[in-house]
């Protein structure tokens, strides 16, 4: 069985790779002849014009971060730009590497010591996060901005009591005193489904199952009452029946609490049921950003057909086809389209000059030179997919 799957993964490599060579020579004939030189300006893109309005709680802008190392300069974040609407939930999708958690760490303050913020803005509120120093974020952090990470057990102490550890960041942040703290402990872990939260509450770590922890550190952010709440891949260390039930707890907690939610993922999968709207990252930058809607039923970057062709589907006659080719080493970033270099539709303008965001309505925008005018038409691989997918993602996962 693993056998044939990789036979077919490999068939579809090879048949990637091919049209990949030809698409290239088709486009030495049309696409740069006729635009040689676009006029147009890359710094910010037109999805943030205008003032940040008072529904947009967090806007982050033009924002550069890299990292020092003995290598080089690692340019992890280049360019990046969204708005984060009351409310909402932002769901932040790409490759392993492409820079979704230095971009969440960033608005957290808690970049490692080799990162520098070489330009941009994350404005929340009347700050300025970009430019703010410890101090500030002091404040902010898990009041303001709350933040759950992969995995949970390296978010618990290993030798501290659960309710311990909850206690401590209640009274830290709250002011409640210790026995308040203990109610409120238990409050909590019962709304995050902790069974029988009294006996729990004298446990340690490694007597609650992986599922269990991360509800822990659900509490412990929500024990802060963030206005926002970042989940960095929060479900992939589970299993497939925990992961739906910890998507169903963030929701229910989301509706129930007012929390507007940044959520990053590598998994598509988990965002149909998640995202209002999807920014999809790839080398350090965003290459599309729409409603879910949008970026799952008329998406318009190659490399959001290439994700969304590479996740598993219901219906058996969808093959699964793996993106070829690794992603760029970020000390030396592609000039172009960063994905051009793995992608079968690539123009050779791709491989020289950066896409600007096209605006495809007044919500979506993607950054792909086969959306400019005179680019060779190329019909979207995927319109037989959307069909069944529709129905599929239509599915309520239920615990
Ligand atoms: N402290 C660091 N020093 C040097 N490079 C770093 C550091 N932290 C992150 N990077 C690099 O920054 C880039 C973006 O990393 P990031 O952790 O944001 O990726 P990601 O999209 O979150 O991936 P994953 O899905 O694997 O978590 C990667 O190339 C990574 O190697
Ligand atoms: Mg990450």
């Amino acid at each position: 069985m693993a056998e044939e799957k990789l036979e077919q993964v490999t068939q579809e490599k090879d048949k990637y790779e091919n049209l990949y060579k030809f698409s290239r020579k088709l486009e030495i004939k049309t696409l740069q002849e006729k635009y040689p030189n676009p006029n147009v300006s890359l710094e910010v893109p037109g999805y943030l014009e205008g003032e940040m309005d008072e529904n947009t709680i967090l806007r982050v802008k033009n924002l550069h971060i890299s990292f020092k190392t003995p290598n080089g300069l690692v340019r992890a974040v280049r360019n990046v730009n969204f708005d984060l609407k009351k409310g909402e939930t932002l769901c932040i999708v790409g490759e392993s590497g492409s820079g979704k958690s230095v971009t969440s760490r960033a608005i957290m303050g808690i970049l490692a010591g080799n990162a520098i913020i070489d330009e941009g803005h994350i404005y929340y509120k009347d700050k300025d996060l970009a430019k703010c120093k410890e101090k500030d974020f002091y404040e902010l952090r898990g009041s303001s901005i709350g933040m759950i990470f992969q995995d949970p057990l390296s978010s618990l102490n290993p030798i501290m009591k659960i309710g311990k550890q909850l206690t401590e960041a209640l009274i830290l942040k709250t002011g409640l005193n210790r026995e308040q703290a203990k109610v409120r402990a238990i409050e909590l872990m019962h709304e995050v489904g902790i069974p029988e939260p009294e006996k729990r509450f004298k446990q340690y770590p490694f007597q609650f199952s992986g599922g269990m922890r991360q509800r822990i550190v659900i509490a412990i952010a929500l024990a802060m009452e963030p206005e926002i709440l970042i989940c960095d891949e929060p479900t992939t260390a589970l299993d497939v029946t925990i992961q739906a039930q910890i998507l169903d707890l963030i929701k229910k907690l989301k509706k129930e609490k007012d929390l507007t939610i940044i959520f990053i993922t590598h998994d598509l999968g988990v965002v149909a049921n998640m995202a209002d709207r999807i920014a999809v990252m790839y080398a350090g930058k965003i290459v599309e950003y729409g409603t879910s809607e949008e970026v799952f039923y008329n998406p318009q970057h190659p490399y959001t057909w290439a994700l969304l062709e590479s996740m598993p589907s219901l219906s058996t006659s969808n093959r699964l086809s793996a993106i070829p080719g690794t992603p760029p080493n970020m000390i030396y970033p592609p000039k172009g389209d960063a994905f051009a270099q793995r992608n079968r539709y690539a123009l050779k303008i791709d491989f020289e000059q950066e896409p600007p965001f096209f605006k495809v309505t007044d919500t979506h925008y993607a950054a792909t030179w086969l959306l400019h005018e005179n680019a060779p038409k190329v019909e979207n691989p995927l319109k037989n997919r959307y069909q069944s997918q529709r129905k599929e993602t239509n599915v309520e996962v239920t615990e």
